[in-house]
């Protein structure tokens, strides 16, 4: 199987806290791979260090094969890596476009970039709409486009998306997660974090669970909707 991620034994530290221990997952190419777990269980720890946010304290990341391990997040971007973050961390009072244009600064030529943003404007056309409006008028599901906007503009073989339902009208949710097999269906592979797990393992080919940092279960989603203790231990909405 190609992967588009692989994590063997990934430990992530903030000081005596260990958020992450000993973590192994894998997200086949061109899948859905959903990452979920109570709060602090350790899942924005360990999107945060696929992308070379957090400095990674053992194990290893390999990205489409490669050992990116402890790689900065410029090498990672250039991996084909990028990531909406948790809380969607849009620039409030910059504008859309300038939002989309600063993401499109880690894109070598100028002409792609320009070509990306407007490609996002016509997939997102609220955001064309708006592109002169600052993001911090936006909704938050206005938000959340632009977060996944932003995270496209590096032209990503795998995206990684955090919470991207959170705190969003059902509506939204229902057009974030239609996105969400839009892009998997063009060929991204997706890591998507969620809390809600109803609906990622709807989406999602294989599924991890994690809890207090740990793999609690891993496998297709099938097996861990019908697993109901971990249901009711993991995965209660
Ligand atoms: N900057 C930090 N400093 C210290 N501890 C942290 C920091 N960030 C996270 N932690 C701790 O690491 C653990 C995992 O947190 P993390 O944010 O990765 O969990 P999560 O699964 O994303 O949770 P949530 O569902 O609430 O987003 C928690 O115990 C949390 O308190
Ligand atoms: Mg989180």
């Amino acid at each position: 199987m190609q992967t588009a991620l692989a994590l063997r034994g990934l430990d992530v530290r903030y000081g005596p806290v260990q958020a992450v221990r000993g973590v192994d997952l894998t997200a086949a190419r061109g899948g859905v791979t959903a990452l979920l777990g109570a709060n602090g269980a350790g899942k924005t720890s360990t999107v945060m260090a696929v992308a070379g946010a957090r400095r990674i304290a053992g194990g290893s990341v390999f990205i489409f094969g490669r050992d990116m391990t402890g790689a900065t997040p410029d090498a990672i971007v250039r991996a084909g890596v990028a990531i909406s973050p948790e809380g969607r961390r849009v620039f409030s009072a910059l504008s859309v476009e300038d939002n989309l244009t600063l993401a499109g600064s880690v894109v070598g030529d100028a002409a792609t970039a320009l070509a990306r943003k407007a490609a996002m404007m016509e997939r997102f056309p609220i955001l064309g709409e708006r592109r002169k409006q600052l993001a911090g008028l936006l909704s938050g599901g206005e938000q959340q486009m632009l977060a996944v906007a932003r995270a496209l503009m590096s032209g990503p073989r795998l995206l990684l998306m955090d919470e991207p339902s959170l705190g969003l009208a059902p509506q939204m949710v229902d057009r974030i997660f239609g996105i969400i097999e839009e892009l998997r269906d063009e060929g991204i592979s997706i890591l998507l974090v969620e809390q809600n797990a109803a609906l990622a393992l709807d989406v999602a080919d294989h599924a991890v669970v994690l809890a207090n940092g740990v793999v609690a279960a891993a496998g297709p989603p099938q097996d861990l909707k019908s697993d109901k203790l971990l249901q009711a231990a993991y995965l209660a909405a």
